[in-house]
């Protein structure tokens, strides 16, 4: 059968792939990226064989993929994919269930209530808490900070499903100087502004001052961070919250990443309090690694998820636990089934493990850069690894060199206006040789530099 030909065409060509996922080139050459130029023709008239279809994607297009689900990327904490995680995602691909509710597809429904409980517990959030497994931490910040300001206006007595922002109580959204942008993307798009952002300021490691918080009541949304972008670091919780919930506001956190550090006893100092949020936003497609785009939006109060996510029509109702009524998505994949598959399958001790090798592999690269010459500009509480060459001219050089090398790849940032570079370790793939090539890669370019 025609489709069946082609299913095993497609997992033939996708294990070719990922057989020779350590010696690809962790970013593409130029001869691959201008050979992508062979995909620039006219939509034809009568269609093609499905079987030339795949064979071209894979002829042109697999020498010019970023080689991210390796072992030697080291860039934006973007993780590979396990390959339970992606092998299940191939199943219910076939499935091909609408998975808006129980009556779209019974067993996407119950995976994907299993994958909430297990996400709570190794989290160890409120257990009452709604999950919703969403496409983004950008998607689900955005859900979870919805759900903020209508339970925040339900309490001083407006109905904002209803009768929207026009003559509605003011809200305020006060995020640290360091937020994520996609944070305040979400913000923006749910008619905060941006020039109406009130800024929390962080200390000398990033993370928000305690001591000077700006004013909160109980017209105010809080967002705090799991995992600083660049550094890795973590508000302290523990000194925040309780002055947040205080005041009566409610207590976002970003923790996209940084949130499974709470899956390690030996990280436990690094989320301490946490669980006194309201809401919490974290990536299965991260440091989970699990495919993208699997996110998970959690809110304390699993009404006001579901009020504000609620989809319900008159052709379509169902409960107020159902993935559409606590997502964006209607029409949505079962992302949740990934996230069941890797949890099943690690268990808890097998993520603890992932995220303590990643720390440990990260802190081992900081001290190696230092011992060579580098400056290390963050004190790698996490998995991630800021650094600096002696000056920006040789921190930009070394960038690029290691960039174009194809032995390793990692990203550019600027930190207090001088440009930087950002080490994440989050891939399951990523062994000690690895990390040891990675030091080599940077030994020689510093010597180059020097
Ligand atoms: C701290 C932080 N928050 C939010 C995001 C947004 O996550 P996503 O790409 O899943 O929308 C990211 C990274 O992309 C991040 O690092």
């Amino acid at each position: 059968m025609e489709e069946l030909e082609l299913i095993k065409n497609a997992d033939t060509r996708a294990s070719n792939y990922l057989s020779k996922i350590e010696e690809r080139r962790v970013f593409p050459s130029t001869s691959d990226i201008n050979a992508l130029d062979g995909f620039i023709e006219p939509l034809s008239e009568k269609g093609r064989p499905a079987s030339e279809t795949l064979g071209l994607m894979d002829k042109l297009g697999s020498p010019a993929t970023v080689a991210s689900n390796g072992p030697n990327y080291f860039g934006f904490v973007i993780g590979a994919t396990l390959p339970v995680s992606a092998a299940s995602e191939r199943l219910a691909l076939a499935w091909d269930q609408c998975a808006s509710s129980f009556d779209g597809g019974p067993s996407a429904a119950v995976l994907e209530q299993q994958a909430a409980k297990w996400v709570l517990d190794i989290l160890d959030l409120p257990r009452q808490s709604a999950v919703g497994f969403g496409t983004s931490a950008t998607a689900c910040g955005l859900a979870c900070l919805s759900a903020a300001r209508s339970s925040l206006l339900a309490s001083l007595g407006w109905d904002f499903e209803n009768d929207g922002l026009i003559g509605a109580p003011e809200i305020k959204v006060v995020v640290p100087d360091t937020a994520h942008i996609t944070v305040k993307k979400a913000l923006r798009i749910l008619g905060f502004g941006l020039n109406r952002i009130i800024y929390a300021p962080t200390d000398g490691y990033g993370r928000v001052d305690p001591a000077q918080l700006p004013v909160m009541d109980k017209h105010t949304i809080l967002c705090l961070q799991a995992g600083e972008v660049n550094t890795g670091e973590f508000d302290q919780f523990d000194k925040i919250i309780p002055i947040a919930k205080n005041a009566g506001a409610w207590v976002h956190v970003d923790g996209a990443f940084g949130l499974w550090a709470r899956a390690s006893k030996n990280s436990e100092h690094l989320t301490l309090d946490i669980d006194g949020a309201d809401s919490w936003t974290t990536d299965g497609h991260k440091w989970l690694n699990t495919p993208y785009d699997g996110a998970i939006a959690i809110c304390r109060d699993k009404d006001a998820l579901a009020r504000a996510m609620n989809s319900d029509a008159a052709y379509s109702t169902a409960s107020a636990d159902a993935q559409k009524n606590l997502s964006l998505e209607f029409s949505r994949r079962a992302r949740g089934i990934p996230i069941w598959a890797a949890l099943r399958t690690l268990g808890k001790d097998g993520v603890a493990d992932m995220v303590d090798q990643h720390i440990r592999q990260a802190q081992y690269v900081a001290s190696e850069l230092q011992n060579t010459g580098y400056t290390v500009l963050n004190r790698v509480v996490l998995n991630q690894v800021l650094v600096r060459a002696n000056t920006d001219e040789a921190t930009q050089n070394i960038i690029e060199a290691a960039q174009n090398s194809g032995r390793v790849w990692f990203g550019e940032t600027v930190w207090q206006n001088h440009p930087a570079f950002r080490i994440s370790v989050s891939s399951w793939r990523t062994k000690d040789t690895h990390i040891e090539q990675l030091v080599k890669v940077l030994e020689e370019l510093y010597h180059q530099e020097n």
